[in-house]
């Protein structure tokens, strides 16, 4: 474990109390919701996408019902109101990260925000950006490391761009706990190695990343570092500033916000030498027929009529978790995780697939079945109320490099129970059986 990394979870998995439990759980008045007829739901479906709070809703239900306007370009009232709450939110969301606001692009998600930055990179490639972009132009021969742990978001736009510009991919391997091995660093990163891409937490196997190594490794070669934290966002404390990464993307809908807002971090000096991705209104200064001169970031990348409402509600929604701490939120999914790590390793015939212990390792617990498809586990689960995720979840080359062609993942929430998961736990072990398996 190393000191920026991230916590370490293992030493300290505690539940929340339960008074304060369930008054969280107040706040999600989804969680009462039965399903399949009469069914009280268990959600166990956060790594896919968060249930939202209600200081969520409220705060988007105030700014949409009594402030709401497209910001940065109005000059009456609401205009101002607006622009003055969307940067308000922005300075939040900087904070909650240990970032500046204007290190803070706001995208539509994870994968815009990668996709945004690939699109930069291969406009600086093309001589966009002039002499201040040069420095991430890649040539033919260049290399971008990504990992085999990674979410499609953040490979395929790193094989776009390898391909537009003749840059070769590389990628470090996972080993059979579904870590990357890390013994592979020094010759997957090469001299010429310009872009290392790497997941800060599995969305399949759980398993946290040690970005001080990673990061210190392409320093020694100067490559650029670009952190995936869409899984660790809303459940691990993340300063991004003290990760040392240079860039990272992430999403507020795993982090008990809303769909449709995300965020590209950049630290300042690069930001404001890298050239947008994408052009239109809002992100220019002056325009002529021929040219145009950009704004510098935040909002040079951010094209087009912003999501307001979307960021307000971000930015409650991780107000809500810096109140209840965010390594006490760590500690309870820690401690639910350890509990379902524990009912699987008695279990004959399911295959937990990543870390079997708590060490950098997050609430997202996917297992395979001897003789059961994950699709006819998925049904069965459902049935009894789990809402689980079954299929490759955006990530089949990690799947590939463990075996197995899919599974099924459950992740977990700050507003989980002990009984829901040891429910789960109980119920993973009826699967094979209940398909004639294993008898
Ligand atoms: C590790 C990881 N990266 C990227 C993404 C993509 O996030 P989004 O769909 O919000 O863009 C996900 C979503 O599941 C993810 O788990």
């Amino acid at each position: 474990m190393t000191a920026s990394s991230a916590p370490d979870v293992a030493a300290a998995p505690a539940l929340l109390p339960e008074a304060e439990l369930r008054a969280i759980r107040e706040d999600f008045p989804i969680l009462t919701r039965q399903v399949r007829g009469a069914t009280p739901l268990i959600y166990l479906d956060s790594g896919a996408t968060t249930q939202r709070p209600a200081p969520v809703l409220r705060a988007m239900h105030e700014f949409a019902t009594g402030r709401n306007a497209a910001v940065h370009r109005g000059a009456h009232a609401l205009a101002e109101e607006a622009t003055e709450d969307y940067e308000q939110a922005r300075a939040g969301i900087a904070g909650y990260y240990g970032t500046a606001p204007e290190e803070i692009v706001f995208t539509s998600g994870t994968t815009a925000a990668i996709n945004l930055l690939a699109s930069s990179i291969s406009g600086a490639s093309q001589g966009g950006g002039g002499q201040a972009a040069r420095r991430f132009a890649l040539l033919p021969g260049d290399r971008i490391v990504v990992t085999q742990a990674e979410h499609h978001s953040n490979l395929v736009p790193w094989q776009e761009l390898a391909a537009r510009t003749g840059a070769e991919l590389a990628w470090l391997r996972v080993g059979p706990d579904g870590r990357l091995r890390l013994d592979d660093l020094d010759t997957v990163i090469t001299p010429r190695t310009r872009i290392l891409a790497f997941t800060h937490a599995s969305n399949v196997t759980g398993a946290v990343s040690d970005v001080a190594t990673i990061v210190a490794a392409a320093r020694r070669v100067g490559a650029l570092t670009v952190l995936d934290a869409a899984q660790t966002a809303g459940h691990l404390p993340v300063n991004l500033s003290a990760l040392g990464v240079d860039f990272a993307a992430f999403s507020a809908h795993k982090t008990l916000g809303p769909h449709g807002v995300g965020a590209l971090y950049g630290r300042l000096e690069l930001l404001e030498a890298l050239p947008p991705g994408f052009f239109g209104g809002s992100m220019v200064e002056i325009v002529t027929m021929t040219e145009a001169t950009f704004q510098p970031p935040p909002t040079r990348f951010e094209a087009g009529t912003q999501p307001v409402t979307e960021a307000i509600g971000w930015a409650a929604a991780l107000a809500y978790l810096a109140e209840i701490g965010p390594d006490r939120v760590a500690a309870h999914e820690a401690a639910l995780t350890q509990a379902l790590l524990r009912a699987i390793a008695g279990l004959e015939g399911v295959r937990l697939l990543g870390p079997t212990d708590l060490t950098d390792r997050l609430g997202c617990v996917a297992v395979a079945f001897d003789g059961v498809h994950p699709h006819d586990a998925g049904q069965y689960l459902d049935s009894l109320g789990f809402a689980v995720r079954v299929g490759h979840h955006c990530a089949q080359p990690v799947h590939r490099a463990l075996g197995v062609h899919t599974s099924t993942r459950a992740t977990f929430g700050v507003y989980n129970t002990l009984a829901e998961v040891e429910a789960y736990g109980a119920a993973l072990g009826t699967v094979r059986a209940y398909f004639g398996e294993g008898r």
